[in-house]
């Protein structure tokens, strides 16, 4: 039976798109969930029939209330696998300490180096000749969980962010659905 997969997503959300275009049957989509109500990864969703709920910061009096809206939504679709792509806000620790084990995010960097929310920036001005993309457990610190595997991608002559973010988005795409697959197939890192 396939696993109930729910993904956050901030932005453009190719990513998303990539996991909704490789289901199978072992994996399915269930539900993004947004802090955006304008992230295009909406339309992504909407086309393909997967539920979309989306919990804007602004619509909360605090922090607080948005995290643990944001851990009752992820439980609400009743997930087995939790996929952080692209989603630009910290999980607050109601969302981490809930899922943990089932919660996993891809950082475009090979960490632990160039945490944070400009990994390809940080890596291009470090003047770095190979960078990456790294799948890794959610842990209560910015992207220092248990990684569960990486890809080096290399930095070309002439590289912008964009073009190198591009370059490494390629490499996310696939590795986050080879890693979905395992977890649902419970293969390698999840024995
Ligand atoms: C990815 O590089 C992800 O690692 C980072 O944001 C990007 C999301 O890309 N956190 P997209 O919105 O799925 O195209």
């Amino acid at each position: 039976m396939a696993i109930r997969v729910v993904v956050l997503a901030s932005g453009t959300g190719s990513l998303l798109k990539a996991l909704i275009d490789a289901q199978d049957d072992s994996y399915q989509v269930v539900a993004l969930i947004t802090d955006n109500p304008g992230a295009v990864a909406i339309g992504h969703a909407a086309t393909s029939g997967v539920q979309v709920a989306v919990i804007a910061p602004n619509d909360f009096s605090s922090r607080d209330e948005w995290d643990l809206a944001l851990a009752d939504t992820i439980d609400y679709y009743q997930p087995d696998l939790v996929v952080s792509a692209g989603f630009m806000r910290i999980i607050g620790e109601a969302g981490v300490s809930k899922f943990t084990g089932r919660l996993i995010n891809t950082h475009p960097a090979l960490l632990p180096n160039f945490p944070g929310a400009h990994a390809v920036r940080d890596a291009l001005v470090a003047g770095v000749t190979e960078t990456g993309s790294t799948v890794h457990f959610v842990d209560a610190g910015v992207d220092t969980g248990p990684v569960i595997v990486q890809k080096s991608v290399p930095v070309l002559p002439g590289d912008d962010e964009a073009t190198l973010h591009e370059r490494i988005k390629g490499v996310e795409r696939d590795l986050l659905v080879e890693v979905v697959k395992d977890f649902a197939g419970q293969k390698k890192y999840f024995e």
